[in-house]
């Protein structure tokens, strides 16, 4: 009897901490509980994002980071050079919920269909024409042709693309509310994953025979094995 009320008292009292904890937020990063955590990379400590590197130890080098000075040299196969700066290349955005990339693009560029599962991003181009898209739950297709300085926002976790549509090259810088916005190419998830999706999901997914999902499941290997 005595331990039965014991319990009910430890669940209840359980319960209603659990109601009183803040819901999670599920597309933005947890904020800040100090000004800064720099994050200590190196560390044998896996959590949520990364353990701080000890802050007497902290300067303003960490603060700071000039890899995106000059234009990508290296291009992939779709003509594209991403440089992400995100807190494994910046350990000094640990905690604070923000990122951003550079991607350069030389005539024909495609940045091909992906998406960011923890951040919203805002893309900024400074150079050439792009035209960019996004796709809704709803699979309804919002896109424009941007030119230098204009700016268009994708939803969190949404699909979304960049081709270079000008003469030239171009450019564009995007934002995330994300340390780690994390990137899932479509075509790299669905057809050159480890190990591969069973032909029969693909087949019976896209409506084509197996010939068909090869031939594409080889040819993506083949575009992302590069980069
Ligand atoms: C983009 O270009 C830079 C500078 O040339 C290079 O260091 C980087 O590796 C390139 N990025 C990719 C993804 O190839
Ligand atoms: C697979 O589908 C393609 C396109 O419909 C067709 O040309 C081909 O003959 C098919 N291959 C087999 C083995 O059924």
């Amino acid at each position: 009897m005595a331990s039965k009320s014991v319990h009910l008292i430890l669940f209840l009292a359980v319960l209603s901490l659990l109601l009183l904890l803040p819901l999670p937020s599920h597309c933005t990063d947890p904020g800040p509980l100090q000004d800064f955590c720099v994050a200590d990379l190196e560390s044998p400590l896996f959590i949520n994002g990364f353990p701080c590197k000890n802050p007497s130890h902290v300067t303003s080098k960490d603060f700071f980071y000039d890899g995106l000075k000059k234009r990508g040299t290296i291009f992939d196969a779709l003509n594209v050079n991403l440089t992400q700066v995100d807190v494994y290349a910046f350990s000094g955005l640990n905690t604070l919920g923000m990122s951003m990339n550079r991607v350069d693009f030389l005539p024909g560029g495609l940045n091909p269909p992906h998406n960011h599962p923890r951040a919203t991003e805002l893309s900024l181009v400074v150079e050439g024409k792009l035209f960019a898209g996004w796709v809704s739950t709803n699979y309804i297709l919002y896109w424009k042709v941007l030119t230098a300085g204009e700016v268009f926002v994708i939803p969190p976790g949404l699909v979304h693309f960049q081709l270079n549509v000008g003469e030239g090259r171009a450019l564009f810088y995007a934002f995330f509310n994300s340390q780690n916005p994390g990137i899932t190419i479509m075509a790299e998830a669905l057809f050159d994953s480890t190990p591969l999706i069973p032909n029969p999901v693909l087949s019976k997914a896209f409506n084509v025979n197996d010939t068909i999902i090869e031939l594409i499941k080889s040819r993506v290997a083949a575009l992302y094995k590069s980069s």
